[in-house]
């Protein structure tokens, strides 16, 4: 890393929205201190992320703080103690402010979802708040709300704004990966190896809930890594009844080969048609468990449960992967804000180097970089060959050799 002195002193605001993911303490931690220390640079961390912007806005427009007040905050209250005040939202960045923070789960700073900047309103007030505080580069850490948001406060300023992909989801299009995915799926498959513990000993079949949003890579990837049986993902489409029908007979079959239990991993985002009012996990799980009730014979005594692993797969010290990766991030967008080109867009991981994506890829070309993934999970799950109906055909065969020879 060449640390850049830049012409001349930058002010640079950091915010966390969205969803929370580990590690984003990780690359706070980083992108300050390398802030203060390789760039000599004043950092404004945002609390809740848009929010806090948002927050500012309304209390200097509705008089409930005068600027000048909120300019003398700023002065008088830095580092820690800004950032206990609850009712300050912005606060200038010292190295110390961030101590202790290196292998901390969730994110310091706080992190909100803000709705209300998605109307153009808002987000001109607050390219306003942060002309008037000369903030020169943003950087916005988080998924694909987040960095939607980020896309359109740089279509609308002169800021140089920069997305950086933290999100469990990896929903962001552009990066392989992002700051907290490899946490949540070590996470995930340490969940899986607990329940498959307890659904061996009961011979029960087991259907997990996994996070994700629309994506249905968390799923996809630990039932890979933990070896699970089954993967529901909303790609491959709704939960009907064929499928919960495939999926029982599939399950029915491994059974009477003497299999003592079963994992399906479902992620979060399938849509159950015709909608019901359960999760896509409770409408799997009751429908397995009324199909082996109806049969005879031993197998008419195997139960299903169902469980949403939910925002555990949030939580947590991050993996040492993540904080390498964080402080991949905070090094890259150090190196973007300090080449004094203003040019904004997503920080992105592709074939192990750090690149910075323009905003607005489509979310068409993360679908298909997932098919080969899906596809060697499909057949590393077969413990025999006819477990599936479906049998491996040539185009399969191409996209598992797909699968690999991108890694
Ligand atoms: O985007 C991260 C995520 O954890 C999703 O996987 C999940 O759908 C959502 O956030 C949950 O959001 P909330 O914490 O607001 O309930």
């Amino acid at each position: 890393m060449k640390a850049r002195q830049v012409n001349k002193r930058k002010n640079v605001a950091i915010l966390f929205s969205g969803g929370d993911s580990p590690g984003m303490n990780a690359f706070a931690r980083a992108f300050v201190r390398l802030g203060c220390n390789c760039y000599d640079s004043n950092i404004l961390g945002v609390k809740d992320g848009y929010l806090g912007l948002v927050r500012s806005c309304q209390k200097l427009s509705c008089g409930a703080l005068t600027s000048e007040d909120f300019e003398s905050l700023l002065i008088d209250r830095r580092g820690q103690f800004g950032i206990s005040c609850l009712d300050q939202d912005v606060v200038w960045l010292d190295g110390e402010s961030v101590s202790g923070l290196a292998r901390r789960g969730g994110i310091f700073l706080g992190c909100a979802r803000c709705p209300e900047f998605f109307k153009s309103v808002f987000r001109r007030e607050v390219v306003n708040l942060l002309a008037k505080l000369r903030i020169d580069s943003l950087v916005t850490c988080g998924g694909e709300g987040t960095l939607q948001g980020a896309q359109q406060l740089a279509r609308e300023s002169q800021l140089q704004v920069l997305g950086v992909p933290a999100t469990i989801d990896n929903d962001t299009p552009g990066t392989e990966t992002a700051i907290g995915v490899d946490t949540a799926l070590n996470t995930i498959v340490e969940a899986v190896s607990r329940f498959s513990h307890t659904a061996d000993s009961h011979h029960r079949i087991m259907v997990l809930e996994i996070m994700g949003r629309n994506s249905g890579y968390l799923a996809q990837t630990s039932a890979l890594a933990a070896g699970a049986e089954i993967v529901v993902t909303p790609e491959r489409g709704n939960l009907d009844e064929a499928k919960m029908r495939g999926i029982a007979e599939r399950v029915e079959r491994l059974m009477l080969k003497g299999r003592r239990h079963a994992i399906i991993l479902v992620a979060e985002g399938v849509q159950v048609s015709p909608v019901a009012d359960a999760g896509p996990a409770k409408a799997l799980s009751d429908y397995l468990a009324a199909h082996f009730s109806h049969l005879r014979g031993p197998l008419n005594r195997i139960e299903s449960r169902h469980s949403v692993l939910g925002h555990l797969q949030r939580g947590g010290a991050p993996s040492v992967a993540d904080c390498i990766l964080a402080n991949q991030f905070a090094v890259s967008a150090w190196e973007e804000i300090s080449a004094n080109h203003q040019k904004g867009g997503i920080l992105a991981l592709t074939h192990g180097r750090m690149r910075l994506q323009p905003f607005g890829r489509s979310r068409r070309d993360l679908i298909r970089d997932r098919r080969s993934q899906y596809l060697l999970q499909k057949h590393v799950s077969k413990r025999w060959r006819g477990d599936s109906p479906h049998d491996i055909g040539q185009s399969e065969r191409g996209g598992i050799q797909v699968a690999f020879a991108k890694r």
